[in-house]
């Protein structure tokens, strides 16, 4: 675990049109994390395919489908101490009525057909994810957050 894993997150279609993009990066961004790559992008039934390929197959995939390419989503890089656990907290359960107070899911969702954000289950989705949506010059890092060096200790976390 580094101080500087990433993760991807993506706020779907139904948090960019409920107008909940701000208050959603401003959770990642008051923990201390480091957004090193952010767009607004309309995904194509190509896109979510590739994104969603474990859930060819389910029940749920072809409302997946219509739900994810139903408007634009906004996909982040977000990078810190133990990004992918510690985001999947802040964003809840797959299933809102399940998810912890506090988390996004519980704050903005009801149903899981329209759970608002994903984000990575793990460090090998996460790359997976990065590599579908971004290309490696579409990530900016280098650049210091005045966080960085208060909400972790550098000699202690990296590497
Ligand atoms: P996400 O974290 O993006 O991963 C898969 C998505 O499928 C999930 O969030 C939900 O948006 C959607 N989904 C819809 N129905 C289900 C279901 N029954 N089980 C799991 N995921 C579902």
């Amino acid at each position: 675990m580094k101080a500087e894993e990433r993760t991807f997150v993506a706020i779907k279609p139904d948090g960019v049109k409920r107008g909940l993009i701000g208050r959603i990066i401003k959770r990642f961004e008051d923990k201390g994390f480091k957004i090193v790559g952010m767009k607004l992008l309309q995904v194509t039934p190509e896109l979510a395919a590739k994104h969603y390929e474990e859930h060819i197959g389910k029940p749920f995939y072809n409302r997946l489908m219509y739900y994810i390419t139903s408007g634009p989503i906004v996909a982040m890089v977000v990078e810190g101490y133990a990004a992918v656990e510690s985001v999947r907290h802040i964003v809840g359960a797959t299933d809102p009525c399940n998810a912890d107070v506090g988390s996004i899911r519980a704050d903005y969702a009801q149903v899981m057909e329209y759970n608002v954000i994903h984000a990575s289950d793990s460090v090998a989705s996460a790359n997976r994810e990065i590599d579908i949506y971004f290309k490696p010059e579409e990530i900016y890092d280098n650049w210091q957050s005045t966080l960085e060096k208060l909400v972790y200790d550098e000699e202690r976390y990296k590497g």
